[in-house]
């Protein structure tokens, strides 16, 4: 039995890049999503083709709008789970990630709202790319596989800098803050270079974010005429690495590099980047984006595929009440 790939209506050209690549090992099809979006925004999904016992994969990433991109998830998940073999679906971005906890007295943890949803349809594994938190898988209770596209990143960079000649003694990989510390040390490794963490802060009431400069000042020797690559695994409101981009210029560093996972580039992200000073921004395709430079995780996402589809048995919806939950890949 082959492999059926939903093109969810948020990820139909990612679908399509999966599929390709799995064609070359597995009889797969694409199968597209007819998709109509009321005036009032509901929106309805139609899948024409009959999936009844076969292995079915539901790609769709819940980037803006994400309650929109989350319910046509729920709603693929929901028709797909009643009929197919085993389901997978790949959530490319995970929205809703970030409210992990309780950060104010009485906010609801949304990804563990999402998480139970999800869960509930008894598919049999979930592929993500760099999910905000360890926590936020912590609320699925289906496996969960995470897979970092920091080391893809790391390699279209190390190449980049390979051509123009650049030593990699005058690169530093930067983290905008210090959650970020073991992603900037990942992709550090891979280009052999020194990596720092900047220390960050953000008012919760206002989402404005600041640097710390006194922390800054004691590492001015090491930023000094170097290449800076600030790495993060979102880039939203473009905030975080607008600031880090700015304090590191103004610590001497001659050129800043942005990248990350997941281009979410809200609110003119993009241009405020470009206004910050920073050459350029790399990316993954996890989200539709016009970054300059776009680096693609469909291989990844087929390679974690097949290692799911062929390790476990078809065990048909009899496997689907499994409660384990696991991350797999990260850095
Ligand atoms: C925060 O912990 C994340 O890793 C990102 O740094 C953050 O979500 C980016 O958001 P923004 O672009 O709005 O600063």
């Amino acid at each position: 039995m082959g492999i059926s790939i939903l093109a969810g209506p948020a990820s139909r050209d990612l679908a399509k890049g999966i599929a390709d690549i799995l064609a070359g090992n597995e009889h797969t099809r694409l199968v597209d999503v007819d998709l109509r979006v009321f005036p009032d925004g509901e929106s309805k999904i139609r899948i024409a083709e009959p999936l009844d016992g076969e292995d079915v994969v539901v790609v769709q990433s819940t980037y803006p709008p994400v309650d929109t991109h989350t319910m046509q998830l729920f709603f693929m998940l929901s028709k797909v789970s009643k009929v197919a073999s085993r389901v997978v679906a790949v959530i490319p971005y995970l929205g809703y990630a970030r409210q992990d906890r309780e950060f104010l007295a009485g906010e609801v943890v949304s990804i563990e709202t999402i998480a139970g949803i999800i869960s509930s349809y008894g598919i049999d594994a979930i592929v993500t790319f760099d999910a905000h938190s360890r926590l936020a898988l912590s609320y699925f209770t289906i496996p969960v596989h995470n897979i970092s596209a920091v080391p893809l990143l790391a390699e279209y960079f190390k190449d980049r800098l390979a051509e123009e000649g650049v030593d990699v003694d005058d690169v530093v990989s930067v983290s905008p803050d210090a959650g970020g510390v073991e992603r900037a040390e990942a992709f550090a490794r891979i280009l052999r270079c020194n990596s720092i963490a900047l220390r960050k802060s953000r008012d919760r009431i206002t989402g404005s974010v600041n640097i710390d400069y006194d922390m800054l000042n004691k590492m001015k020797d090491t930023l000094n005429g170097k290449i800076a690559i600030v790495v993060d695994d979102m880039i939203s409101t473009g905030s975080s690495v607008v600031e880090a981009a700015r304090a590191l210029l103004g610590y001497g560093c001659k050129r800043v590099h942005v990248t990350c996972t997941h281009a979410l580039m809200l609110n003119g992200a993009l241009e405020k980047i470009k206004e910050s000073g920073a050459s350029d921004v790399a990316a993954t395709n996890t989200i539709p984006n016009k970054v300059s430079r776009i680096v693609d995780v469909a291989p990844l996402a087929a390679s974690a595929l097949l290692s799911i589809l062929n390790s476990s048995g078809n065990e048909g919806s009899s496997s689907k009440s499994s409660s384990s939950s696991s991350s797999i890949s990260t850095y």
